[in-house]
């Protein structure tokens, strides 16, 4: 036999091997599942215990990542989460790059003027964060012409502006502000309290520790776009769900350690 005709023979052999093996392939295909609903929802994911990634699966971890799982598996929706930087997650929602957002965001005035907050799912506030040794820095006051670090686009880089002669330090994430004052950039960070104290006590006390009454007091929401209020009534439906049989509860303690206030 020539070359060329094997050649052939085994190009044959070949098309009616695959031909017929996609032939079996097609009668035995079950009957396709629907697929369930995605809702895509956009984080900051520095930002613990609400959102940080494992280190070890690489997964995005938290209260919130568990909030919104619950949330889509209430409303029969499949979660998927995009990481964004924090003063992008607005923007992204009006764009309609991501259906919602939730990111330990606060609601306020302004932002409810570009979104739709659905019901308030935590109660938090700011604190300042000052290194573990200083001794002078006690209360919002003190910080009066100190340098401040926070992270852009959020409440607590607002309150700090308000701070008389201070000089503000802007970063993209929470663990940069704290990484500066660990290095002695600044004297102070003003974030969100239950962060800081994650932080802090992630670090054993070491490096820093939260002085003086928490400065104000806000409601975290998740955020919807403004073109619907579809969504967010949807969203609203299933938080109250968890609420009442437990399942709420039962993430709260499992990343604060306590029951959620009533
Ligand atoms: N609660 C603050 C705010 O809404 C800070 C939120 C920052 N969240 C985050 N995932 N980095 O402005």
């Amino acid at each position: 036999m020539s070359k060329k005709l094997i050649a052939l023979s085994v190009l044959v052999m070949f098309v009616l091997a695959f031909g017929l093996a996609g032939c079996g392939q097609q009668s035995a295909k079950p009957a396709e599942q629907p697929k369930p609903k995605v809702l895509k929802v956009g984080s900051d994911t520095a930002f613990a215990p609400f959102e940080f990634q494992d280190e070890k699966s690489k997964e995005y971890v938290g209260f919130d990542m568990d909030l919104i799982k619950a949330i889509g598996k209430q409303m029969g929706m499949e979660v998927q989460v995009q990481s964004m930087n924090f003063d992008g997650l607005i923007p992204a929602l009006e764009a309609g790059n991501i259906d919602a957002t939730i990111s330990a965001m606060t609601i306020t005035d302004e932002r409810a003027k570009k979104v739709n907050f659905t019901k308030p799912y935590y109660k938090s506030g700011l604190s300042m964060v000052v290194k573990a040794d200083n001794n002078t820095l006690k209360t919002f006051k003190d910080l009066e012409g100190k340098r401040i670090a926070v992270q852009i686009g959020t409440t607590g880089a607002d309150e700090a502006k308000k701070i008389k002669d201070a000089k503000i330090r802007e970063f993209n994430t929470a663990p940069e502000a704290f990484m500066e004052l660990k290095a002695g950039g600044v004297d102070a960070v003003v974030n969100d309290l239950p962060v800081n104290e994650y932080y802090i006590a992630q670090a054993g006390g070491k490096d820093a520790k939260t002085v003086g009454e928490p400065l104000t007091s806000e409601d975290y929401g998740i955020a919807t776009s403004k073109k619907s209020t579809e969504l967010a009534d949807k969203i609203n439906k299933a938080l109250e769900e968890l609420k009442k049989n437990g399942e709420y509860e039962k993430i709260y303690v499992k990343w604060f350690g306590k029951k959620p206030p009533q």
